[in-house]
């Protein structure tokens, strides 16, 4: 029995961080071994709304890819590409254009945030409205059933599952298969401040690659209570950041109940918390940091991953688009 595919990946727009670790990257970490794993740098999808900064986009192509193979990812086992050296999926996206309207594309959720979280109205660029069916083409390229994603991405898998209908249904036969999306139970990790979306643009991310002294300033700056000014004071643990993120990294479930249970009744402090959590983030990013210096520190065997990666990729992805055009029943030269 062939494994699974997985197809997943993310924007080469800035280095990773520890939302992106308890999301998806777990998920990624745990299934390499059972699946057929291919992590995507979507260079070309960061220009969709990064075409002013192609400097940005470029130059976060390897720190992506120093966090995936710090985190543990295992090149042996998964399959690091670029998007934009793999043309299939730039056709592919081109010919999915024709299963998909504007209203659609408009009325895509995830879209529609992101239109309004950046002011954009109608001066969207084109390809950022697109994106969902060029993620289509990214996913099916690979012919995946499995995509652990963040929830902010279901909607771009379920119109991926349209897209994949349509060419099934004007194929007459099942040439791509629909996916699954992967969603981490926990949700999605706040930022330090409280804030839903934690993001280094944002300013209230950790990253992956943060030294000690980052890690210590912003959980010393991390989000709580306001109103439990005293330690004698009942505490909220809902909305508080402190715990969000105890929940989300500490392996000892009974002591953050008890701890929870002791801050609701009054008589804990923040600080006593902040330096639990303190110390789980500075053990869970120490082996992180030092694996990605090391890997940093050797950029060219990293190339050599991702170029070595991007070639098996792109023949799996032209012989998918290949069927594709064949399927559809496009001329044959
Ligand atoms: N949209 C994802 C992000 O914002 C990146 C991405 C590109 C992706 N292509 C994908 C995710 C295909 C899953 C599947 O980070």
């Amino acid at each position: 029995m062939s494994r699974p595919v997985i197809l997943t990946g993310d924007r080469t727009t800035g280095p990773l961080h520890i939302g992106h670790y308890a999301g998806s990257l777990k998920n990624r970490l745990a299934l390499q071994d059972s699946h057929r794993q291919f992590l995507l740098l979507a260079d070309t999808q960061a220009l969709t709304d990064n075409a002013d900064d192609i400097g940005k986009v470029r130059r976060n192509v390897l720190e992506v890819a120093f966090d995936y193979l710090a985190v543990g990812i295992d090149p042996a086992k998964t399959t690091i590409c670029l998007q934009s050296h793999l043309p299939a999926l730039a056709e592919l996206s081109m010919l999915y254009l024709n299963f998909v309207t504007v209203a659609r594309l408009e009325r895509n959720p995830t879209i529609k945030d992101e239109i309004r979280a950046r002011g954009f109205g109608r001066d969207i660029p084109a390809g950022f409205l697109c994106y969902p069916a060029a993620q289509a083409a990214d996913i099916t390229a690979f012919k995946a059933t499995v995509v652990p994603v963040g929830e902010d991405q279901a909607p771009l898998i379920e119109q991926c599952n349209e897209i994949v209908r349509r060419i099934n249904a004007s194929a007459g036969r099942e040439v791509l298969p629909e996916a699954q999306a992967l969603i981490p139970e926990a949700g999605r990790l706040p930022g330090i401040d409280g804030r839903a979306k934690m993001s280094k643009s944002g300013g209230n991310a950790i990253a992956l690659s943060a030294g000690p002294d980052e890690i210590r300033a912003a959980v010393r700056a991390m989000f709580t209570d306001p109103d439990h000014l005293r330690v004698e004071d009942p505490g909220r643990v809902e909305g508080n950041v402190v715990f969000t993120y105890l929940d989300a990294f500490d392996p000892d479930r009974d002591e953050v109940a008890r701890l929870k249970d002791r801050y609701r009744r009054g008589g804990l402090g923040d600080s006593v918390v902040k330096r639990r959590l303190e110390e789980l983030l500075q053990e869970l990013l120490a082996p992180i940091r030092a694996r990605r210096a090391d890997y940093a520190a050797d950029p060219g065997e990293v190339l050599r991953i991702v170029a070595e990666g991007t070639r098996a990729a792109r023949e799996l992805t032209d012989a998918t688009k290949q069927e594709v055009m064949e399927a559809l029943g496009l001329f044959r030269l």
